[in-house]
Formats: structure tokens, sequence, C-alpha cells
């Protein structure tokens, strides 16, 4: 097997992890690694031996694929340079930061043949599919997604950043389109939202109720799927699934729950989640789920299949993310137009504030 000539550009926090692996995979031939600032390429240097330029297009004759690594606001500018000189491409989730520039990308890859492959990681991990294993068809699901403050990915707020990987999972498993989608949001440090609630709507009825912060005390990443033959609850960060089948005597209505005796309601409330609705908890293998995107995506190129997450699938998650952001920039609190930031903060009279309030400034001090 020839390797896939391949360059990473960004070397940023993902940006590292592609190269790592990417340096490790038989299937590819890690070429060079594009950014343009100093430090990324001196930090990257230490992790893998590979030549670093600052400009992905002095090496784009070298490569037959890239992964791009950069923030969001430049996925599209680069993307679409790569699959205009006939490069396949995988590109970090979101896909971009529009609707216009995602169908954009979809159609030049539909044009050139290329394989597009979009960073969302999560459909990679064994305890989704696992979840969706035993309980016949999703109809309602409930998803959280949590983390502490970062400074990472501030270009764009916490539906693209964060809530989008729960928006590809269930727009994955919904039949139909959305067509109703309400959101509040709520701005903490910047212009973007760092808190943000959605309910989404699909035609076939779903629904899904979605929260993500990026400014929580406690992390968590967790799912719950309600489908037509029983449960399931995902925890993502410790790759525990535990699922309920309801059996099918209860789902037929077999057993008339109303009129037992008092000693069978005893037995049934005291091993209701042993006997009746029976609670499985199953610790998930874990797998290095980039890892497993990368193979997917090398796999497609080779084989000319398709690559499990399209461009036209990130494109439809950008549009369901667009979906949210307008109904919470849109969303009036107390007949005060505040929209997308919230009822935390008021709306700058005369610009964002660039110096640190003088409360902070002793601890600022002995931090830096
Ligand atoms: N799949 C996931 O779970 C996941 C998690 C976090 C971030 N991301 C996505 O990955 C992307 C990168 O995020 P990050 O946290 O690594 O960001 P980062 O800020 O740590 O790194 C981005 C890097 O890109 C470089 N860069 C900027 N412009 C460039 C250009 N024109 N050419 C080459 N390099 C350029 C920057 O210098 C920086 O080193 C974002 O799109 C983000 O949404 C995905």
């Amino acid at each position: 097997m020839i390797p896939l000539r391949i360059a990473v550009i960004g070397a940023g926090n993902l940006g590292k992890i592609h190269a790592r692996l990417l340096a490790e995979n038989p299937a590819a031939h890690l070429v060079a690694i594009a950014d343009p600032s100093p430090t990324a390429q001196e930090n990257i240097l230490k992790q893998v031996s590979v030549p670093v330029v600052s400009d992905f297009r002095s090496i784009i004759n070298d490569i037959d694929a890239a992964v791009v690594a950069t923030p969001t606001r430049f996925h599209f500018e680069i993307a679409s340079e790569l699959l205009a000189a006939g490069k396949h491409v995988l590109i970090e989730k979101p896909v971009t930061d529009s609707v216009e520039d995602a169908l954009h990308l979809s159609n030049l890859a539909d044009s050139t043949g290329a394989v597009v492959q979009v960073g969302h990681v999560e459909q990679f991990n064994p305890a989704f599919a696992k979840a969706l294993e035993e309980i016949g068809t999703p109809k309602f699901i409930q998803a959280s997604r949590m983390s502490g403050y970062t400074f990472r990915s501030t270009d764009i707020g916490v539906v693209y950043d964060l809530m989008i990987h729960d928006i590809d999972l269930v727009n994955s498993v919904f039949e139909g389109n959305v067509v109703d989608t309400r959101a509040v949001g709520f701005s903490v440090f910047g212009q973007n939202e760092d808190m943000a609630q959605a309910r989404i709507q699909f035609s076939g009825g779903a629904v899904a109720n979605l929260t993500a912060s990026r400014c929580s005390f406690s992390a968590e990443r967790s799912m719950q799927i309600f489908g037509t033959h029983g449960f399931s609850q995902i925890d993502f960060t410790n790759s525990q699934v535990t699922t309920i089948v309801v059996p099918s005597w209860i789902r037929n209505r077999e057993l008339d729950f109303f009129n037992l005796t008092n000693q069978q309601q005893d037995f049934i409330r005291e091993s209701l989640f042993e006997n009746v609705l029976n609670r499985q908890q199953v610790d998930v293998p874990r797998c290095n789920a980039i890892e497993a995107e990368h193979n997917d995506w090398t796999n497609a190129i080779r084989t000319g299949t398709r690559p499990r997450i399209g461009a036209r699938q990130g494109m439809e998650a950008v549009e369901i993310a667009d979906g949210i952001l307008n109904s919470l920039n849109t969303h009036r609190w107390q007949q005060r137009n505040l929209a997308m930031t919230g009822p935390l903060a008021k709306l700058p009279e005369t610009g964002v504030a660039d110096v640190i309030p003088q409360a902070l400034l002793p601890q600022m001090r002995r931090a830096a």
C-alpha cells in the first residue's frame, strides 16, 4: 500500500493530535505541517519531526490530501483552495461558519470528486453506536456538553464549538428535516454565546433538547436517548452506556398494571429496574476516535467509497446550528433587546472595555 501524502494545516491543539496520529499511521505519509505562527511551529516540532512551513501553498503540489485544523473562520478559504487544486480534505468541525460557505465546499467537492470528511469525531465514539443498538428508533434525545472556559475557539460561540457535536449526532439518527427551533443563549465574556439551550423538532416528530456550556464549573458530556423500544444513557467521558429495553409484554400491554394485587405492586416497585425494566450498564471499550476518523477518510480516498461524515452532512449541522443562533439572537428578555448576549450582559455602548478591571489587577500581577 502506497501511503497517501498528507499535510496538516494548523498546528494548534487539534492539529498537534492529527499530526502525531498521522505520523504513526501506515496509510499516511505526513509530508508537512503548515502554520504561520512561530510558537505553534516550535511546539509541534517537539512532538513530530516533519518539515514545518508557514504557508500550505508552498507544499500543495507535494500532497494528495490535507487536514484543515485552523480556527473555523479560515476553514472555507483554505479548504476551497485545496479542493480547487484537486486535493482530498478532512476539515475539523464545524465545516465552516456559514451555510453558504459549507454549500460551496460541498458543491466543489462534488465537482472534483474529492473526498471530504468533516471532523464530527463523536460519530466514531463506540459508546454512541452501543447506545443505539437495542432501543429501536430514536424519538427524543437530551444532551449536555459542558466544559470550563479554555480561551479556545473564541472566534465562534458554544453552538458551533461544542453543541455542533450533538447537533450532528441527532441529525444523523432522526428522520426528516428540522421544522422548528427554539433556543436561548448567554454570553459571559465576549460577543459570542458561552452557554446555549436549544429545542429542535424534526418533521418525523422527533425532538432534541441540547444544552452546551463552555463556562461551566462541572465538565460533562452526556446524552439520553428515548427510542421506540427503550432508553439509553451515554456518559461519553467515562465511555459508559446504560440501557433499558422495555420488554415486549409491557409494550404490548399484556399485563394490566392497574389491576395488580398489593403484593404484585410491591414486587414490581422493589425490583422495577431488575425484573421489569431491566437496566444494563456497559463499559464500552474506548478507541481513539480521531484515529478511526483518519482510517475512515483514507480508506474512502483509496476505495472511492463515501466517508462517514461527508461535506453535505457537515453542512446540515451548520444549517441547524444557524437556526439555533437565529432563534437565540432574536429571543427577547423582558422587552429589552438583549438578544444573544442574554440577561447576563448589557449591550456595549462604547465598545468592549480593553482594560483589566481594578479589582482583578493584584491577582493578575501575581499570576504573570
Ligand atoms: N473535533 C473536535 O472535537 C474539536 C475539538 C476542538 C477544536 N476543534 C476544531 O479544530 C479547529 C482548530 O481548533 P484548535 O483548538 O486546534 O485551535 P488552535 O487555536 O489551538 O489552533 C489553530 C492553529 O491554526 C493556526 N492557523 C491560523 N491560520 C492559519 C493558516 N492560514 N494556515 C495554517 N495555520 C493557521 C494558528 O496559528 C493555530 O496554531 C477548529 O475548527 C475547532 O473548532 C475540533
